[in-house]
């Protein structure tokens, strides 16, 4: 508790760190080498996001910040006060001031549950709470399933739960599946759930997003090498390797690498891990899936959800899309 509208939980912190050497020994000592999307997220990582969020060639983060501003009247007809706002994955929170301007509308007090692995949490909170007087902040630090968990057993309240930025798409299609069907059952019957999804376009439009001019996504990327040498004592060599993004078409999904320079070994002590890289070695760090409508139909409709209304931008470049329990 850090003051009486502001209090923060960290539900598996142990576990988080725990899992952190596990993981890494587990995919980076396979053949088809990996690292997970969520550790990313360090303080350093979460402001380079930041920054890929003004980057001109990143257009989810201002397409999506524009269908925002446009569905104010729209939303505010599925809300009552007796809602509070969830965030999955809410980072700088900078999105989430629009809908909390649209709760202002109908509520006088209103409680905040931002959800995220990263730290940036409790910065954007304290800044929420400087803009907005009569906001309660209740910030989870932990994954998005820690979270929902914690949301699930919290209380009856109604919940509008928002996943902003198209970070459902890091998730390849069955364990994406799995995940809303996870957000399904922890919602009571009169919950909405607004979800951020970026739809198939142009293909360097794609590229372009992910691997900009200024190369800040390449320093971005790179990052979760400097993450692990920091937190779990490891050697990699920076400049041994080089940022690589690509759109599968067929997959629907911009798969992000880092890719090995040199043939070289790297130690990661603290996950007891002795690695071996081949030259053109690719470790993957990210898939980003790209919907189309129909599809995003399906998607929903196959996880028990109804679809409520769909926002686009007017490029038919990202979709906003509101969903109830069926
Ligand atoms: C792509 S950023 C999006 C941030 C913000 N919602 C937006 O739309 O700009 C993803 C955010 O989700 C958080 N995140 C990523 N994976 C996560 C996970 N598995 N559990 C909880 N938070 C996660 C990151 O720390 C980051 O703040």
């Amino acid at each position: 508790m850090i003051d009486r509208n502001l209090q923060y939980f960290k539900p598996h912190s142990y576990k988080i760190e725990k899992t952190f050497a596990d993981e890494i020994y587990s995919s980076l000592n396979s053949n088809s080498k990996n690292i997970h999307s969520k550790y990313f997220y360090d303080k350093k990582g979460s402001e380079l996001f930041e920054q890929i969020c003004d980057l001109p060639e990143y257009y989810p983060t201002r397409t999506e910040i524009e269908i925002l501003k446009n569905l104010k009247s729209d939303l505010s007809k599925y809300l009552n006060d007796s809602f509070r706002l969830v965030e999955l994955g809410s980072g700088s929170s900078i999105k989430t001031r629009l809908i909390l301007d649209i709760f202002a509308e109908n509520q006088n007090k209103i409680e905040y549950f931002p959800i995220d692995i990263s730290e940036i949490l409790a910065e954007s909170s304290e800044l929420l709470q400087r803009d907005y007087q009569d906001l309660n902040i209740t910030g989870i630090i932990d994954t998005y399933e820690g979270g929902l968990e914690f949301i699930e057993k919290y209380d009856d309240k109604n919940n509008l739960i928002i996943f902003l930025g198209s970070s459902f798409g890091n998730f390849i299609p069955n364990e994406g599946k799995n995940f809303l069907r996870k957000i399904n059952s922890i919602m009571k019957n009169d919950d909405l759930f607004l979800i951020g999804l970026d739809l198939v376009k142009d293909k360097k439009i794609l590229e372009d997003a992910y691997d900009d001019s200024q190369g800040i996504t390449a320093k971005f990327n790179l990052n979760v090498l400097s993450r692990i040498n920091d937190e779990l004592d490891a050697d990699f060599v920076l400049k041994n390797f080089e940022h690589f993004a690509k759109y599968n078409e067929k997959d629907q999904r911009v798969e992000m690498y880092l890719r090995s320079l040199v043939n070289q070994s790297v130690n990661v002590s603290k996950a007891n891990l002795s690695l071996k890289l081949k030259q053109g070695e690719l470790i993957h760090t990210e898939h980003s899936h790209k919907y189309k409508i129909p599809q995003i139909k399906e998607l929903f409709n196959k996880t028990g959800f109804e679809i409520k209304q769909i926002w686009l931008d007017k490029n038919k470049h990202f979709a906003l899309i509101l969903v109830s329990k069926k």
